[in-house]
């Protein structure tokens, strides 16, 4: 793997020409070699009754900002497994990017997951998340890498984190290192994404912590609903007892095959607990985003003009305008 690349001391330094070299991940055989055809995806415009079962709002595209950040954190958050955080992590902040958001997406599992599926191999960094947390001479800025996709950038993290929850229960304001950790950069970025790790320990409570809002993904399955009236009380907890701004920002049904009447059963039971905290913006199930993994890219490079992509520059303005 090549040195990563840092992002200096100094702050943002803008990143170099895209030179079209795939990231690390090509060592793996089975990488697919080029990006398959762009699918043809039906247009949804408003008014339409959209997955939902509302009628879609209009949301415009968003207007480009003069001057960036105070970034705003939005924490990506499910104690289930597997429901497409780590996916809309990488794919929210990649479209965001192309609304001219710059974005730092924070790796916050020891799984290393979100670092994989953008080409880094966790386990060669020399420094990560880790090390920003635990070790006062560490700084933020020295940790940062460029991403494939310009003005977004990602701070790592590998195994490595899963010892800070043990380390860190016995700190003064535990709760708080990673925002603290984050306050130096904040001024640098628009939005910062959070990916937690499937769990309610410590690091996703120090990301509640952190955040201004709340993103949860929904798989489209008939167990989705349980444990989300606890993920409800655990953010509540947080707010009253750390962070009085925190929100839930939006939940983002996932995995959704509009074909299957289980899907939509779903998706009806959803919107009806839940109302329009549900984004309109619903992500359907494709191969294309294990794909993506493997390329180590967001599917708004990988298939720009794919229906995910498109689902994800969706769901990017919806988060604009909340
Ligand atoms: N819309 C989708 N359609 C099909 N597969 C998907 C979709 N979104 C994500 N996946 C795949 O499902 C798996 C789990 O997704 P992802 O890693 O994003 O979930 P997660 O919630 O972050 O998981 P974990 O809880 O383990 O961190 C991955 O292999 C991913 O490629
Ligand atoms: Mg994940």
């Amino acid at each position: 793997m090549s040195t990563p690349e840092h992002v200096g001391e100094g702050g943002y330094v803008p990143p170099p020409a895209p030179t079209g070299v795939p990231r690390a991940s090509v060592e793996l055989s089975l990488a697919p070699h080029a990006a398959p055809l762009d699918e043809d995806a039906t247009e949804q415009v408003a008014g339409d009754i959209g997955p939902t079962g509302r009628p879609l709002r209009f949301v415009p595209d968003p207007p480009l900002v003069a001057h960036h950040g105070p970034a705003k954190i939005l924490a990506i958050c499910n104690q289930k497994g597997g429901v497409g955080k780590t996916t809309s992590a990488i794919n929210l902040g990649a479209a965001l990017a192309e609304y001219g958001r710059r974005v730092l997406l924070v790796d916050f599992d020891p799984q290393g997951a979100l670092s994989v599926g953008l080409g880094v191999q966790p386990h060669q960094l020399d420094q990560t998340i880790y090390n920003v947390i635990m070790e006062r001479n560490v700084g933020v800025q020295d940790v940062i890498m460029r991403t494939p996709v310009d003005e977004m950038h990602l701070l790592p993290s590998n195994i490595d984190l899963s010892a800070a929850e043990i380390q860190l229960v016995s700190e003064v304001g535990r709760e708080h290192t990673l925002v603290r950790t984050l306050r130096p950069v904040i001024d640098q970025y628009d939005y910062v994404l959070v990916d937690c790790q499937p769990s309610l320990g410590l690091l996703t409570v120090n990301a509640l912590a952190a955040a201004d809002g709340v993103l949860i993904p929904l798989e489209c399955e008939f167990f989705s609903l349980r444990g989300v009236a606890l993920l409800i009380d655990t953010i509540e907890k947080v707010r009253e007892r750390l962070n009085p701004k925190l929100e839930i920002t939006g939940i983002l049904a996932t995995m959704y095959d509009p074909r299957t009447l289980h899907s939509r059963e779903v998706m009806a039971r959803v919107v009806e607990a839940f109302g329009d905290v549900v984004f309109d913006t619903v992500i359907n199930r494709t191969v294309r985003f294990p794909e993506t993994t493997v390329a180590g890219e967001p599917i708004t490079r990988w298939a720009p003009r794919s229906a995910g992509a498109k689902a994800y520059r969706a769901l990017a303005r919806e988060v604009i305008a909340r």
